[in-house]
């Protein structure tokens, strides 16, 4: 805001030609550690001709400049106090100060004095500087977040924000005092993890201060409840993982129900071996740290595809990412995964969903599909699936092919034995009409026909075995 008043007064300078500068007393904030700039500005011609002087009350001098243009330093002010040459010619004397410290806070005057006008400018800075105690504090350990403002700004506001979001410190997990200060009281947890920041608004006026709050625990899972995704059947490392620089004893595992109660695992305890279904999937890893017992829950969560498994490989096949608990997964993606003669992996056809549709098993969608499933955060696992054709598909054939065979002979022999019957249904047929005609031979030529038939027939029998 004082830039734009600055630029305006600048502009208003330049056309009036006089010496004619801002509000004669401004406030500001600086955050500690930051570089400060106070602001002097003030046109005239003759300005590099100007005496400039920056005092602070109760302590004199911090800089000066003479006619001459020789600078002059306060007490200990040279190393971290400048002014600008360049900028003192243009007009401009304000003052920077590198690595604000508290006790540079105060009321300063800048004094520019020329030919034809002597300019007095008066400034407060203030320091702000959030610090927490102990710096970096153990999970469940009390802490205190400490807003300090020197000097402190009656009637001002202070809010709180951590990773640029605002808190409400009024709620139950905080106690908030403010005397001087504004402190937060609260019991260090893994999500108070981040830059604090606190803001601290008077009038038109803003400060704003940062630091970041390292919690000292467990930090992998980073969550109080997290969960850990595994594929059904596939080997899982439960982590538990303290800060660098802890050395925890006493560490254990337990297994927990959902009503609460805990079953304690050997340190080596083999997951693959346990069943790990509801209500059983949930584990607590725990350990002792600087005389604080710091644990984390975690839900072992187990991924599936289920297949509806068709009888036949030209039916549909329908696939299903099931998961035990999916309350975390926000979108499911399913993936074709291919491999190169190098056995280097790639994806195609990726489809959103949980259920995945195959109409027919093809040589262009069989082989590795991977059901991969999103959070908020991103992905959080995946599931495969062989979808066979190769082999379905040979069987099919063989079983196909050894049926068609059989098919055509079946068809094969009852044409012929369809032939045999009509063959002998038409030569009863021209006997019958012979007979019709003759009606009395027919018991006759019925006997002569048997008789000749079994003579034939004797022949024959008489001809095998004279062979
Ligand atoms: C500025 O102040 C000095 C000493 O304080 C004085 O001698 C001088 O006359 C003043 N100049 C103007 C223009 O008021
Ligand atoms: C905290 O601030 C630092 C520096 O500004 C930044 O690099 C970091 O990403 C911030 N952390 C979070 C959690 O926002
Ligand atoms: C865990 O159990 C599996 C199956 O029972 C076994 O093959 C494996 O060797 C075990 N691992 C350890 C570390 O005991
Ligand atoms: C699934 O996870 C959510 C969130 O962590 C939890 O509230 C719920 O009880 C879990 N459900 C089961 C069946 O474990
Ligand atoms: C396989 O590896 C060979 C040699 O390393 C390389 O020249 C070739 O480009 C690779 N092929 C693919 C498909 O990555
Ligand atoms: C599935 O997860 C494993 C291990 O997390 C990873 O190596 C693999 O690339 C993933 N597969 C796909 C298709 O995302």
């Amino acid at each position: 805001m004082w830039q734009f008043l600055l630029l305006l007064g600048t502009s208003l300078l330049v056309t009036g030609g006089r010496c004619q500068c801002l509000s004669e007393y401004t406030e500001m904030f600086a955050e500690a550690g930051s570089q400060a700039v106070l602001p002097c500005t003030c046109r005239s011609p003759s300005a590099s001709a100007a005496v400039v002087l920056w005092s602070k009350d109760l302590e004199g001098t911090v800089w000066r400049k003479g006619k001459s243009g020789l600078e002059h330093w306060g007490i200990g002010a040279a190393q971290r106090v400048r002014c600008p040459h360049s900028e003192v010619g243009a007009g401009d004397y304000s003052l920077y100060i590198k690595e604000v410290r508290e006790e540079d806070s105060g009321k300063y005057t800048c004094m520019v004095q020329d030919r034809e006008k002597n300019l007095s400018k008066r400034i407060l800075l203030r320091v702000i500087k959030v610090s927490i105690s102990p710096p970096a504090p153990v999970e469940g350990n009390k802490m205190t977040i400490t807003c300090s403002v020197s000097p402190w700004p009656q009637e001002a506001t202070v809010s709180w924000m951590l990773n640029e979001k605002r808190v409400y410190p009024d709620s139950a997990d905080y106690v908030l005092s403010k005397n001087q200060a504004s402190v937060l009281e609260s019991k260090a947890s893994a999500g108070m993890m981040g830059n604090w920041s606190c803001v601290v608004h008077k009038g038109r006026k803003q400060g704003k201060a940062t630091t970041a709050l390292t919690v000292r625990g467990i930090v992998n899972p980073s969550s109080s409840s997290a969960k850990v995704y595994a594929e059904v059947g596939s080997a899982v490392t439960l982590p538990c993982v303290f800060s660098t620089g802890l050395t925890p004893s006493d560490t254990a595992w337990e297994r927990l129900d959902t009503s609460g109660s805990a079953l304690p695992l050997s340190p080596s305890f083999n997951l693959t071996s346990l069943l790990s279904l509801p209500p059983w999937d949930r584990y607590r890893c725990s350990g002792t740290v600087e005389g604080r017992r710091v644990t984390k829950e975690m839900q072992l969560v187990t991924a599936q595809v289920l297949s509806n498994s068709p009888s036949t490989q030209k039916a549909p096949v329908s696939l299903t990412c099931h998961l035990s608990n999916a309350s975390e997964v926000t979108e499911y993606e399913w993936v074709r995964v291919t491999y190169d003669l190098n056995g280097t992996q790639s994806e195609s056809s990726v489809q959103k969903g949980r259920v995945l549709g195959i109409n027919r098993v093809t040589d262009r969608n069989s082989g590795e599909w991977a059901c991969r499933f999103h959070g908020k955060k991103g992905v959080l696992g995946n599931v495969t699936y062989h979808l066979h054709l190769m082999s379905g598909l040979m069987r099919d054939n063989e079983t196909g092919s050894s049926s068609y065979v059989a098919m055509v002979a079946g068809l094969g022999f009852f044409l012929l034995v369809l032939l045999l019957v009509l063959v002998q249904m038409y030569r009863n047929y021209r006997r019958r009409k012979l007979i019709l005609q003759y009606p009395a031979l027919e018991t006759i030529v019925h006997t002569i026909a048997n008789e000749r038939e079994d003579r034939e027939r004797n022949r024959v029998k008489e001809d095998e075995i004279s062979k």
